[in-house]
């Protein structure tokens, strides 16, 4: 008894060690927020316990967790819902019931979960999807990709392009009956940086007949070069997705190394060739003085480490990174940022380049808003913060595309 008791005391000291939970007190449903940080962290530490012990890595673990909330492909009264592949991707379609005198507009929705974890088929993105084809009236595509740490950068990105180049062939867009002049290709997160690489690709592929009419970007993760812009320094501890879970992740996307996740850490990941790619995120011109506040610009340290990593340097893993001719062939876009949120500043300086080369943008910038929520508007837990962000991404749609 007294060893059992020895024990529990011992992990709850532990578990408390780990958890150092950091809600804003602007963030709606604090308490709701509060349990869910709670709970996030407690996975994480199980994850790290099972990873420490050698049974199975963080990912791993959280993927297991995640299937939990996997969904079948159900169709309603409105909408028949079907799991099949384009090429080799898996993706979800959604084909709106009601009868269409004209063709339908079409959204490619690319899901996010840090190039590691998730699915089309979780809950949350199921039922967006599914509102989006009853509401427009549209054919939704929801793509899944091979995940990290097993894949690595291009995989998640090609495995994308495949789908959308696959549902870009006109015999493709009239068997489902779409309108080509009217798609758009969306995502959230990672899925945000796929969804922007894949708009760039084919807006600058000549060997591309189809382009698209829109993109929604919700959080996007935009650059992995500087990872030290003022929301990597405010959000350090931020909930959902902390600097150091984010920088696992991004390495994690990249390579197999273990040391670049600390090169990363210190913003001196970057190989000294790289310096004229710096002035795309030079954040202390991109970003809006009211979220610069105080902080103070410094040159990153280049050429410390070497690494051989093509990807660093590679426009398909940090859209940022393309020049202005190649972002003014983009379509007209909407981005969703976040205030508690690592990825913040990548979708401010992405909205000022777009305007600066004269792409149309609408930016929602939510000040009480954190990332991943949209993740939470299913059971058990729903947040009004994510069924926000669902319903101003489809009116955003309903009204643009
Ligand atoms: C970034 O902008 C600042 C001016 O705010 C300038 O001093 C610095 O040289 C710029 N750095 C790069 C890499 O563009
Ligand atoms: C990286 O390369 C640069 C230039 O070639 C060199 O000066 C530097 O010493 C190298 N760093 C390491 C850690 O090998
Ligand atoms: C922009 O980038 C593309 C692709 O990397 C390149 O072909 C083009 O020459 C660049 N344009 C300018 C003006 O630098």
């Amino acid at each position: 008894m007294g060893f059992r008791a020895l024990c529990l005391g011992l992990c709850c000291v532990l578990l408390a060690s780990h958890i150092y939970i950091n809600v804003p007190g602007n963030v709606e449903e604090y308490w709701k927020v509060m349990a869910l940080e709670m709970g996030v962290k407690t996975f994480k530490f199980m994850g790290t316990c099972l990873e420490n012990i050698g049974i199975m890595t963080l990912e791993e673990f959280i993927s297991v967790i995640l299937t939990l909330d996997y969904t079948q492909p159900l169709s309603d009264e409105y909408v028949t819902v079907t799991d099949t592949a384009f090429v080799d991707t898996s993706v979800r379609l959604y084909l709106p019931k009601r009868k269409s005198e004209i063709p339908r507009p079409a959204v490619i929705y690319i899901h996010g979960g840090g190039f590691s974890f998730g699915s089309f088929k979780q809950k949350a993105f199921d039922s967006m999807n599914r509102q989006t084809a009853n509401k427009l009236n549209a054919v939704v595509v929801g793509v899944d990709y091979r995940l990290s740490p097993q894949h690595h950068f291009p995989t998640h990105f090609e495995d994308s392009f495949t789908a959308v180049k696959f549902f870009l062939q006109d015999k493709i867009l009239s068997e489902y009956g779409v309108d080509p002049t009217r798609i758009c290709i969306s995502g959230d997160s990672s899925g945000g940086t796929l969804a922007a690489a894949v708009a760039l690709q084919v807006q600058n592929d000549i060997e591309m007949k189809r382009k698209i009419k829109l993109q929604a970007l919700i959080y996007p993760s935009l650059q992995i070069i500087d990872s030290y812009l003022p929301a990597h320094r405010e959000n350090e501890h931020a909930i959902i997705l902390s600097r150091d879970m984010g920088i696992r992740l991004m390495s994690s996307y990249l390579t197999n190394d273990k040391t670049f996740a600390q090169a990363m850490r210190r913003n001196q990941h970057m190989p000294l060739e790289s310096r004229h790619l710096f002035k795309f995120v030079n954040w202390s011109i991109l970003l809006p003085e009211k979220y610069r506040k105080d902080h103070v610009y410094t040159e990153p340290v280049l050429g410390r480490y070497n690494y051989s990593l093509p990807a660093l340097m590679d426009v398909r893993a940090s859209p940022l990174l393309a020049n202005d001719s190649l972002l003014q062939n983009l379509p007209s876009t909407y981005i969703i940022t976040c205030q508690h949120d690592l990825t913040r500043d990548d979708g401010f300086m992405y909205a000022a380049r777009l305007q600066n080369v004269g792409v149309q943008v609408t930016h929602d910038h939510i000040e009480n808003g954190f990332h991943g929520a949209l993740s939470f508007m299913a059971s058990p837990v729903y947040l009004h913060l994510g069924l926000k962000i669902s319903d101003m991404y489809i009116s955003w749609l309903d009204k643009n595309l």
